[in-house]
């Protein structure tokens, strides 16, 4: 198959890659020249493991090219997926679909024969009816399809994820759609994964509905973990216990600062919003969403609670700014409401973290940053543990210990064991679990 791919984002570059992995030729396109031409050399936009490596051999192989021309790229391709952004709207919180809209009226105008046009980015139920209102009125002479084909990536792990996928969800109208992501997607079906074909506005309710209900796991076991420390339990185990059984399921039960992220704030958020609109509102997930929300502040006072109820003064080291570990990327991160909270109190913040240096210089320009995890937790009069990086998971605790002002180290991941902890002198606060 030949494929364009508009938009050389995260989602648009990885999916890009992966199908020209598959065999397919693939032109991924974007605006932005700059990235396009560090592409061409071989530079990646994002920090994503294996994307370079994947990138390198497909291009080296032929298959993979990038262009800023979008005209030249459609022309002949089988499919044209759209994986431009969806940002929150400024204002009402509802997905922005400027972008979609002009790539779609752009590539059908681009078109010259019949097409498949596939919605990647995240979009509202009916997204998809109004691109094809827009492709039909831009081109009657043609048949052009629009399919939905929401995309389940973890960042960090998504070319992992893009390959070995749990499903694939295809939203198509028409027996040629089908057709065109049969083939699309063959090196996956052969593989035995299920592919998913449903209508498309059903396709696109299951992505919103997938995230949200993962939010809303990880927002239920968030609260357990409150009510495990107002109790004396053990949130770990309480996850263990409950996720043994297989109808709930042991993933996404990590009790932590709350979730962050590119996709659950804002699709949750959307999901909101289009609840609302259709006059059947999701409650569930708005509450949701003021949860967690009010959970990112609290984990900055739960840092002041540990250091006594004051910071005024003191230096606060944090180790991990990024969302989530492996990406570099700081949107809605727990790390920005905390540093807020410690900041407002009067603290001197001090972080570090692997990847997201530069984007967190950027958001927090005011704090100081070090090199390292030691020189963070030097002379600061606590450390707390933000993002699970691995090399967080393996800390010389003995000398945080020695580094640190005061020694208290606040482990919003729960990443050590409470008993290990304690054997360095720490005074140790991690959460739902007893000390
Ligand atoms: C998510 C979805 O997993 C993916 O399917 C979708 O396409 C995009 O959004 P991503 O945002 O990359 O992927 O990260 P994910 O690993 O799902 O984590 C999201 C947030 O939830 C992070 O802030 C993470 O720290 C938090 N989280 C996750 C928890 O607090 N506890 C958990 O058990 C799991």
């Amino acid at each position: 198959m030949r494929i364009a791919m508009i938009g050389s984002g995260y989602v648009g570059l990885v999916s890009g890659a992966c199908f020209s992995d598959f065999g397919h030729t693939v032109v991924c396109v974007d605006l932005d020249e700059a990235k396009i031409k560090a592409l061409e050399a071989g530079v990646m936009p994002i920090y994503e493991p294996g994307l370079e490596q994947l990138v390198e051999r497909n291009v080296r192989d032929g298959r993979l090219s990038f262009s800023t021309d979008l005209k030249a790229s459609v022309a002949g391709v089988d499919a044209v997926f759209i994986a431009v952004g969806t940002p929150s709207r400024r204002g009402d919180g509802h997905a922005d679909l400027s972008y979609v809209f002009a790539a779609a009226a752009e590539v059908a105008r681009a078109a010259t024969g019949p097409l498949v046009v596939v919605d990647k980015s995240t979009v509202p139920v009916g997204t998809g009816d109004e691109v094809e209102r827009i492709v039909r009125e831009a081109r009657p002479d043609l048949q052009i399809d629009v399919v939905s084909n929401p995309e389940f990536l973890r960042e960090g792990a998504a070319i992992e994820d893009f390959k070995r996928p749990d499903r694939v969800v295809l939203g198509v109208e028409s027996e040629r759609a089908q057709e065109v992501m049969a083939a699309i997607y063959r090196p996956l079906s052969l593989n035995g994964l299920p592919m998913v074909f449903v209508a498309r506005r059903t396709a696109e309710l299951i992505k919103y509905a997938a995230n949200a209900f993962l939010a809303v796991k990880i927002t239920f076991i968030n609260e357990i973990a409150d009510l495990c420390e107002a109790t004396g339990a053990n949130v770990q185990d309480v996850a263990r216990g409950i996720g043994l059984d297989k109808r709930i399921g042991s993933k996404f039960l990590h009790a932590g600062p709350g979730y962050g992220g590119s996709c659950f704030p804002k699709d949750t958020l959307a999901l909101v919003k289009t609840g609302h609109d259709f006059e059947a509102p999701v409650r569930i997930v708005e509450t949701v969403v003021s949860i967690n929300d009010q959970r990112k502040r609290a984990m900055g006072r739960k840092i002041i609670a540990a250091c006594g109820g004051s910071v005024r003064g003191k230096t606060i080291a944090l180790l991990g700014l990024t969302f989530k570990p492996n990406t570099d990327d700081m949107r809605d991160a727990p790390s920005l409401a905390i540093v807020q909270a410690l900041l407002d109190a009067g603290a001197s913040v001090r972080g570090y973290d692997p990847e997201g240096m530069a984007q967190a210089k950027a958001l927090m320009p005011t704090i100081d940053y070090a090199g390292n995890a030691y020189d963070c937790v030097k002379g600061a009069h606590a450390v707390a543990l933000v993002t699970e990086w691995d090399e967080f998971r393996a800390l010389d605790l003995g000398r945080v210990k020695e580094l640190l002002a005061e020694p208290i180290l606040v482990d919003l991941r729960n990443v050590y064991p409470v008993a290990e902890a304690e054997r360095y002198g720490l005074r140790y606060v991690s959460i739902g679990r007893p000390v």
